[in-house]
């Protein structure tokens, strides 16, 4: 049986390099798993989570909780801001709970800024996604600005290996989700 598995673009930002890293996993795990859905928190602009039930009927609410709750799995990029994830992806989070990740794989990687950052942006949303009881592999992924280029496309070789193998290790994930 095809699995779905939603990918999270976790970048507010045009152009933003989050992105970049998401349509190389998209691709590659796409061709794995038919039913893989693409969110980018770029266009898909949710409002300031409040609590008001009134903002569970927003179109763009309704859409991610759709997913959300059609996804099997999911792959998560983060950029990192002030050593934390974006606040566009923590927003979106809130407005999801267990019910959507309870016992779903969950694979994460982050964009960040060079010199070493991203660990703290992934460790962050380590926590988060504990808070949602979600399933996150151990494995994990950091890209620095150098291996995207001025047209927003991820050219290090070494890199697309590096993302193909979380991405085996999140269909393996899948696959021994559903033989349990
Ligand atoms: C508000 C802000 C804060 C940032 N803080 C950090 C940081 O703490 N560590 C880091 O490595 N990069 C930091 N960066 C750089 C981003 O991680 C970098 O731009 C990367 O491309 C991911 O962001 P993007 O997907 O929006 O392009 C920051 C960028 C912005 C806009």
């Amino acid at each position: 049986m095809s699995k779905n598995v939603l990918f999270i673009s976790g970048s507010p930002r045009a152009g933003a390099n989050t992105k970049a890293v998401v349509n190389v996993v998209y691709r590659l795990l796409r061709d794995k798993q038919g039913n893989s859905q693409l969110l980018d928190l770029h266009r898909h602009v949710l409002p300031l989570f409040n609590g008001d039930p009134a903002q569970q009927e927003l179109d763009t609410v309704v859409q991610l909780r759709k997913l959300a709750k059609e996804a099997d799995a999911f792959f998560i990029v983060t950029p990192e801001y002030h050593n934390g994830i974006s606040g566009a992806l923590k927003n979106a989070l809130d407005f999801l709970n267990s019910d959507y990740f309870q016992g779903k794989p969950v694979a994460i990687a982050a964009a960040a800024g060079g010199g070493k950052g991203g660990i703290n942006a992934l460790n962050n949303l380590r926590l988060v996604l504990r808070g949602v009881q979600a399933n996150v592999l151990s494995t994990q992924y950091v890209a620095d600005p150098n291996q995207i280029d001025q047209h927003g496309i991820f050219i290090d070789e070494a890199g697309v290996q590096a993302l193909q193998a979380l991405v085996l290790d999140l269909a393996s994930a899948l696959k021994t989700e559903a033989s349990v």
